[in-house]
């Protein structure tokens, strides 16, 4: 059986679990921003894993444009895997609607509860969540060796609880979007996100090394004399902030002064997501 693990990822948690489940299953790992020049993936593994971060309660745009190009899916096993700080929202949900479209199914979720990286949480244990994840890895992996069907999270309760506030939840974002966007129009989610580096901007400590566009996956940034400068396609990854090594990215998205990569993804890794 061959397998095929799509990933996407800001900051190392998506792209660390993976890279660890295709080493496992011996499966190619095939990153999503490696794939956008292209309108359909036609997939040509028995097995496919789609490895991702929640964003806003839901898919990064680059999911769900990637979801809903893929092809030759049917009757094939597919497992998803929601990456998140609190609960999957409506991801599966969308991946779902996408992927049936091309007549496939989702075989198994597997929510996996990880730091958030967008802002501080004081009561999370970063070691018991990389343990625990790491614990539903080799779960997924047995699973998908079985072609075992289901829902299985590493923290159920946070995701049960965060169920019924998802709607309100989205609500709230789009509002908080716009204002963050600086934009007055009726816009819907997957508008807005691409314009919200309109809040990102170096400061004093820049010295126009570049890194910040190596290292966008989506190739967001140019770097005009000596400074970045936004494009609005962002993806809302937050890889330029938390990678730039002068700490020079101000922006409205995360919270100020908070940084945030998996210790076990270095930069290189992530900047190989577009190659
Ligand atoms: C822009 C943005 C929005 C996010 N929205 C959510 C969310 O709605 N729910 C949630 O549980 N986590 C949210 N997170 C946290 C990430 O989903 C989580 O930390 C994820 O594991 C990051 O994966 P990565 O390191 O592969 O990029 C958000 C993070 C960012 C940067
Ligand atoms: S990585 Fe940081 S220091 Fe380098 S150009 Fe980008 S913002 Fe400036
Ligand atoms: S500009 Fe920054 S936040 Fe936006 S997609 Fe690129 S790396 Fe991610």
């Amino acid at each position: 059986m061959t397998a095929n693990i799509y990933y996407f990822s800001g900051t190392g948690n998506s792209l660390y679990l993976a890279r660890k489940t295709a080493e496992r299953i011996k499966g190619r790992l095939i990153p999503i921003a490696s794939t956008t020049d292209r309108r359909e993936v036609v997939d040509d593994a028995d097995i496919i894993g789609i490895v991702f971060p929640v964003y806003y309660c839901d898919l990064p745009n680059i999911v769900r444009r990637f979801a809903a190009g893929l092809t030759n899916v049917e009757s094939k096993y597919i497992f998803a895997v929601p990456t998140y700080g609190g609960g999957k929202g409506s991801s599966i949900k969308s991946l779902e609607s996408q992927i049936r479209q091309a007549r496939g199914q989702i075989s198994a979720v597997y929510g996996i509860h990880m730091p958030q990286n967008a802002f501080l949480k004081r009561t999370e244990n970063y070691m018991k969540l990389y343990a625990k994840a790491d614990a539903m890895v080799d779960r997924m992996c047995e699973n998908t060796a079985d072609g075992k069907k289901g829902n299985f999270y590493t923290n159920i309760s946070v995701d049960v609880l965060q169920r019924p506030l998802t709607p309100i939840l989205n609500k709230f974002y789009i509002r908080g979007l716009k204002k963050i966007a600086g934009c007055s129009d009726r816009k819907s989610r997957e508008e807005l996100i691409p314009l919200l580096d309109n809040s990102f901007k170096p400061n004093g400590r820049c010295n126009g090394c570049g890194i910040c566009a190596k290292v966008c996956p989506v190739n967001n940034i140019r770097i005009v004399d000596g400074l970045p400068e936004w494009q609005n396609r962002c993806e809302n990854c937050i890889a330029c902030y938390n990678y730039c090594p002068q700490k020079a990215i101000e922006n409205r998205i995360v919270q100020k002064d908070y940084f945030y990569s998996h210790p076990d993804v270095g930069l290189k890794e992530i900047m190989s997501q577009k190659a």
